[in-house]
């Protein structure tokens, strides 16, 4: 597979079937996925791999935070609410993804659901959580993302999908209950990773870009 079509086949994935990825895999991907660049070749990236019983743990202690009504509190900056054009993109996004989940607007207990499933890592056989010292500044998160971006398309390469999640990390206290990742260590971003259940109705999305003409402007040529 060729890069180009590792970027245009490249979709977030969420719904996978149950079957283990092994562990020479993810090692494979991420060790080529290291390749990433970061400033002043910082490498500044640290990542944890969790599948089996501690995986579900992680679930488990997820939904229980959640369902409790313990408010999220990653430990990096996200959005509160996205306006304009931006929250244009994000509600066409949510508008696809429920109408093929056969969620209706109104529907709160199938909202939730949908909500819990995120928290349980899309029932992914496996996570990769990526991680940064506290000493690093706020610009590594930069690095952090040309890791997981190179990640999420070299898993392609061998059949597996991702979804690059935010989520996963929203009770920092689970991750590092079951983990032993220290408190020294700010959690980034994860990815659910495995092979795709290509009849799970939200892996149908195909995710909008806006045309160059709105993202692009030339100059001198
Ligand atoms: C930093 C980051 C955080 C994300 N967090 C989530 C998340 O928590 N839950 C989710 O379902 N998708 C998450 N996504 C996936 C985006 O929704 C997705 O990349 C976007 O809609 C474009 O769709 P595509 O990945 O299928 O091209 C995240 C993506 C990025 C880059």
């Amino acid at each position: 597979m060729d890069v180009i079509e590792a970027i245009q086949t490249r979709k977030s994935i969420r719904g996978f079937k149950p079957d283990p990825v092994p562990k020479d895999v993810l090692k494979e991907i991420i060790s080529i996925a290291s390749r990433a660049p970061s400033a002043l070749n910082s490498q500044p990236w640290e990542c944890t791999v969790v599948a089996g019983e501690v995986l579900e743990k992680i679930r488990r202690g997820n939904i229980e935070e959640f369902t409790s009504g313990v408010g999220p509190h990653p430990e990096i900056v996200w959005h509160d609410r996205l306006v304009g054009d931006y929250r244009k993109r994000q509600v066409s996004l949510g508008i696809q993804l429920f109408q093929l989940m056969g969620i209706a607007r109104e529907d709160r207990e199938k909202k939730i659901e949908w909500t819990k499933l995120g928290f349980r890592f899309f029932d992914a056989p496996a996570a990769i959580i990526l991680y940064i010292d506290e000493s690093m500044r706020d610009v590594s998160q930069f690095d952090i993302g040309t890791l997981t971006q190179t990640i999420a398309l070299a898993a392609v390469n061998y059949g597996l999908g991702t979804c690059i999640q935010g989520q996963g990390l929203m009770y920092p206290e689970v991750i590092r209950k079951y983990t032993g990742i220290p408190e020294t260590k700010r959690l980034s971003i994860n990815l659910a990773i495995g092979y795709p259940d290509w009849d799970f109705p939200a892996n149908k999305v195909q995710s909008e870009r806006e045309p160059l003409e709105i993202t692009t402007t030339w100059c001198g040529l």
